[in-house]
């Protein structure tokens, strides 16, 4: 039976000013545009799986005012079963984009802190063995939900963004893939560079297959010895480089979980990615409108 990526994520909506250049304190500057758009690690991977042609649910919370974001990845085929609605806002984020199409990101978590654990447990209740856990680290229970998926024999991918001490607490040796940008392999290697920072992650957590985003260096994948490389994608003018990661980890994690093969899921991931930065907005279906 076909695989389900199970998508413990956030959904945010997302307030996006283009700037001439990121504000500094004290000032007040005026945006050149300003746009909405849905948003969130979460909804962002859990959209970018489907447009890859896999299978997803989300789980997670939003608020009264986010119904429209469920309407949307329910009309993409996305599973919103364990959707649900908090008495708190929908979670959401401010994003400034400057000239260069870089972005400069706030975040309110929101209703994206309020899942609970017995959601989590009923959630998990109906998986299959064949099934993939993933998670990003803009809601609460990570731990605790990396736990309850390898209780149940469950396959667990964690993109460890955006990345903050709480992460460094949770039982990252036990998850199966483990995504990260330079930054948050830094962080997580307490080293630099792309030799030393794999060597160092791959003795802490031996059984996690690693994949690791280098922006225009590209990116890699890492597991027992073997490391695959991926050059970057030139797309020309970058406009707006928010949610290409969340384009790559949907990408790759949907065609992996297909097929088991890191190699073309790396180049799937990088051309996802792409066309992601060569578009506003951080989900590539919503830049085509
Ligand atoms: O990765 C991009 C996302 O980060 C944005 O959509 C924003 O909501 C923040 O969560």
């Amino acid at each position: 039976m076909r695989p389900t990526i199970i998508n413990f994520g956030s959904c945010n909506i997302d307030h996006v000013y283009t700037v001439e250049a990121f504000v500094s304190p004290g000032e007040t500057l005026s945006s050149r545009t300003y746009q909405t758009f849905p948003g969130g690690k979460g909804l962002n991977q859990s959209v970018a799986i489907v447009q890859a042609g896999g299978a997803c649910s989300h789980v997670g919370r939003i608020g009264q005012d986010g119904e429209w974001l469920k309407n949307m990845l329910r009309s993409l085929g996305i599973n919103t079963d364990f959707l649900t609605v908090s008495t708190e806002p929908t979670g959401h984020a401010i994003i400034q984009i400057n000239q260069e199409g870089e972005n400069a990101i706030i975040t309110h978590g929101g209703a994206n802190h309020t899942i609970t654990q017995s959601e989590i447990d009923f959630a998990l209740e109906g998986t299959k063995e064949t099934d993939f856990v993933l998670i990003q680290n803009e809601i609460k229970n990570v731990s605790y939900i990396i736990e309850r998926a390898k209780t149940k024999g469950l396959q667990v991918a964690f993109n460890a963004a955006p990345i903050n001490k709480a992460v460094e607490d949770c039982p990252l040796e036990a998850l199966d893939l483990l995504f990260l940008n330079e930054i948050e392999a830094e962080q997580l290697s307490g080293t630099t560079g792309t030799a030393e920072m794999i060597r160092a992650l791959s003795k802490r957590f031996p059984e996690t297959k690693l994949i690791i985003t280098l922006g225009d260096e590209g990116s890699l994948y890492h597991f027992k010895g073997e490391t695959l490389k991926q050059i970057a994608i030139d797309v020309g003018q970058i406009i707006d480089t928010t949610g290409a990661g969340d384009a790559f980890v949907g990408n790759f994690l949907a065609y992996f979980v297909e097929t088991g093969r890191p190699r073309e899921a790396l180049t799937i991931a990088a051309k996802a990615s792409a066309k992601c930065i060569s578009r506003r907005g951080a989900t590539n279906l919503l830049k085509n409108v």
